[in-house]
């Protein structure tokens, strides 16, 4: 088998990548360990930054989310018994945030995919990438028990934080910063109503809430709990006294509640590995770097990358230039770590840690206080919550 560009995995970066490509006329095959069924019912985020909305809008895969994406102007912070709005349309200029659950990104974009004669091979497994450091890489893999391999031009590594890619790419070109925070978020999908028109994050003693949905009928709520923690320990009756007391509100506010429809826990981290390419091997999106989600950052980081990685092929085949190839790391550098710092700061400033002082109790109140007190704070705030501009 052959194509140009051999896509390993199928969440949004690779999907995006392929499909992005497809418009440019360059061929991809896409490989994805898991089947479609798995891939369309995960469940993860569900922020789309206004860039993400206008891209998958202006190529031609934005109709559903058009129709049934829920356009969010502010978001509220609650601490103190007190909620804040942040007036993001207002303070940026007109931006907004679409609440869309990824996989129904993930299903547009498969299903737009497949339509257009797009190749997607689901349930590829032992997927291994070879010769990206010469001219002639490929990827060998395993369908329905039979060895295959799939030459191509370029390889992109959209394959997760725990895909092969990275790891296959010599340990001592790879640099990587990581953090992990002592604390996860135990997050669970409920036939409720939203409580709020609007997402909440509420910074209490008690630890972290979020207050998000999926639909006007689904909401989505997290709260923060320890790293280590068993989701034994949390019967639904649990989750929702904590949530109850962690939004707890001098004035209106009526938590609405109902059946637990999923639930889980995962923890936080902050990682970048750079550079995010080798030879003719490309990483993008949670295979080179990952975000703790409080700053909703991790899908729309992903199509920021493989917008420019699909910028820099274009070149290529049309011109046979590689100067945006061999910048490709380092411009989507600049704005990784950007959302990193916007995640990192999000993430310090509403949870609980163990190791907090007195005085770093009273420091984190100040900074929630200044901020909401602020207009210069909280534009900044807004103009990286719906996402800063891509070049
Ligand atoms: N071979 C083939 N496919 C693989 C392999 C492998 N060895 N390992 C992982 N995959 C697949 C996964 O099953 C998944 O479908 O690669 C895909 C990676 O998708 P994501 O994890 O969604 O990563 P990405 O596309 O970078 O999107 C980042 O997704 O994880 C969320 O919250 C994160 O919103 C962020 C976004
Ligand atoms: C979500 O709805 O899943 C969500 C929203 C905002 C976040 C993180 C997750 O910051």
């Amino acid at each position: 088998m052959r194509t140009q560009i051999g896509i390993v995995g199928a969440g949004p970066a690779g999907l995006v990548l392929s499909h992005l490509l497809h418009l440019q006329k360059i061929e991809s095959v896409v490989l994805e360990v898991r089947s479609r069924k798995y891939i369309e019912e995960r469940i993860r985020a569900g922020v789309l930054e206004q860039g993400t909305v206008d891209l998958l809008v202006e190529t031609g895969v934005g109709a559903r989310l058009k129709r049934e994406g829920l356009v969010h102007h502010g978001i509220e912070l609650r601490f103190n018994r007190r909620g804040h709005r942040i007036d993001l349309h207002e303070l940026s200029g007109g931006k907004a945030i679409t609440v869309y659950a990824q996989q129904e990104v993930i299903k547009d974009l498969v299903a737009a995919r497949l339509d257009a004669g797009g190749q997607i091979i689901f349930e590829a497994n032992d997927v291994t990438v070879h010769g990206f450091d010469g001219p002639k890489p490929s990827i060998r893999f395993r369908r329905n028990g039979q060895a295959e391999e799939l030459h191509c031009d370029f390889i992109a590594g959209c394959d997760g934080f725990h895909g092969v890619c990275r790891t296959s790419i010599p340990a001592n070109v790879i640099t990587d910063y990581d953090h992990v925070y002592p604390f996860g978020w135990l997050g669970i999908l409920a036939q409720a109503p939203p409580s709020s028109n609007e997402l909440i994050y509420c910074q209490h003693e008690r630890g972290f809430a979020l207050f998000s949905m999926r639909t006007p009928e689904v909401s989505r709520l997290y709260i923060q709990v320890p790293n280590d923690e068993d989701i034994k320990s949390w019967p639904d009756d649990r989750i929702w006294s904590e949530l109850q007391l962690r939004s707890a509100l001098d004035g209106n506010w009526k938590l609405a509640i109902g059946p637990v429809l999923q639930k889980n826990i995962a923890g936080l981290r902050s990682y970048v590995a750079e550079p995010m390419q080798y030879g003719k091997l490309f990483l993008a999106g949670d295979a080179a770097h990952i975000v703790p989600a409080t700053g909703a950052k991790g899908l729309n980081l992903a199509v920021a990358d493989v917008r420019i990685l699909a910028q820099a092929l274009v070149e290529f085949y049309k011109s046979g230039k590689t100067r945006l190839l061999e910048r490709y790391s380092e411009t989507c550098l600049r704005r990784v770590w950007k959302a990193q710092r916007f995640s990192w700061w999000m993430t310090t400033m509403l949870h609980k840690f163990d190791t907090d002082s007195a005085f770093d109790q009273h420091r984190r109140i100040a900074e929630l206080d200044y901020l909401t007190g602020s207009r210069a704070a909280m534009t900044s705030l807004a103009e990286n919550y719906v996402g800063l501009p891509w070049d």
